[in-house]
């Protein structure tokens, strides 16, 4: 079998200097052995890095109530209702939270559908063993516009999705005044960066629309990233949501803080064993790649497709607004390992501050 370094070594042979977008892409995709596609294990403490989902129950738990919360509202106007997850991974999140409307809320429970939008066949199959107990509820579409489902009413959601799609990634050239992107060659037998003069990818409106008193100051070689395949992937949810919320948790960034003086290398990262990886295009398919999610883009994206915004926040803000519904309707258990789990969640320094939710609704 192809690895991802040979697969890419090959598209740079056949077509010259890669966007890095692509390289990403085949690093964590390339069929059966991009890093997403051949380990499960990526994810939480023998992985490369934590998730909510892996800190416990507990994260799951809590959207399950709020989840039920929304469903109930939507189950007075006397439709079917949806729950849809992507970036299921192993299927831990959902697992997490169909065992708890199950025990908790089984009325509802007893009128959802749980569909998982999973591309990838390997995937699906990790996830069919994890839900193996939920079975008859739980159903799994490869795409959004699928010819057997018209569109949802419930929720659709995801945690870690976007943060986890291609970036393009480009540079300011502050003596010519133009942005280029940042290609993938190989030089000596490795993967090096190097300029692509004219951009393979439209720049997004939020970078081409800086003020020119912004552009005079920055930094030549300031680097940012853009997902047109985020983007396109929350329109396409957004445009499946009939009625219901859409939403999502990931790192990212808000309108404020995408132009930082003090961030001047953009926000890609690559993480292997719970440490930062010193360079991104080493170990392609062996190393998780990531960068922060530019929320202004999405929610433009969702109120294009018609949504309204409904809340923009922290994890912390977020979560803490549900740990507080769940006590005043005394409908939650708690028990002391639920304690530590929402400090892990909500901590500025762990998962509260970085971590940022977006909810839209129709
Ligand atoms: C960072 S992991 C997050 C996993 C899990 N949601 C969690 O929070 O622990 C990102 C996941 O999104 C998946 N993914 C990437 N692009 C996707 C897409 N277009 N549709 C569905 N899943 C996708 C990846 O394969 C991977 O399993």
């Amino acid at each position: 079998m192809k690895t991802p370094a040979e697969i890419i070594r090959r598209e740079i042979a056949e077509r010259g200097v890669l966007p890095f977008a692509r390289f990403m892409e085949l690093a964590l995709y390339a069929p059966d052995c991009g890093y997403y596609e051949a380990q499960k294990e990526n994810v939480g403490r023998r992985g490369d890095f934590y998730t909510s989902v892996s800190v416990g129950n507990l994260f799951g738990e809590l959207l399950a109530f709020q989840f039920a919360e929304w469903l109930e509202e939507l189950r007075i106007a006397n439709c079917e209702l949806q729950i849809v997850e992507a970036g299921t991974h192993d299927g831990k999140l959902a697992a997490d939270i169909l065992n708890w409307l199950q025990s908790n809320r089984p009325e509802l429970f007893a009128q959802i559908e749980y569909f998982v939008i999973e591309p990838s066949a390997r995937r699906q199959e990790w996830q069919r063993e994890t839900l193996k107990p939920f079975a008859p509820r739980v159903r799994w579409l490869s795409r959004f516009n699928d010819s057997t489902v018209q569109r949802f009413n419930g929720i659709i959601f995801s945690n870690e999705l976007l943060d986890a799609m291609p970036v393009h990634r480009f540079g300011w050239d502050a003596k010519t005044k133009k942005w280029f992107e940042w290609g993938v060659a190989i030089e000596c037998g490795k993967f090096v960066w190097a300029k692509i003069q004219k951009p393979q990818s439209d720049l997004p409106s939020s970078i081409l629309n800086l003020p020119s008193s912004l552009l005079d100051v920055l930094p030549d070689n300031y680097i940012v990233e853009n997902s047109p395949a985020a983007e396109s992937w929350w329109c396409e949810a957004a445009n499946s949501l009939q009625t219901g919320k859409l939403l999502t948790m990931d790192y990212g960034l808000a309108a404020d803080e995408l132009f930082s003086p003090a961030r001047t290398n953009g926000t890609l990262r690559a993480y292997f064993r719970h440490h930062l990886a010193d360079d991104i295009l080493a170990n392609a398919g062996g190393q998780d790649l990531t960068a922060h999610v530019n929320f202004p883009a999405i929610q433009i994206a969702g109120e294009d497709a018609g949504l309204k915004t409904e809340l923009f926040s922290t994890q912390t803000k977020f979560l803490t607004q549900i740990l507080e519904n769940t006590l005043r309707k005394k409908s939650f258990q708690w028990n002391p390992g639920h304690a530590r789990q929402f400090q892990t969640l909500t901590h500025p320094e762990h998962l509260g501050r970085a971590f940022r939710v977006l909810v839209q609704s129709r």
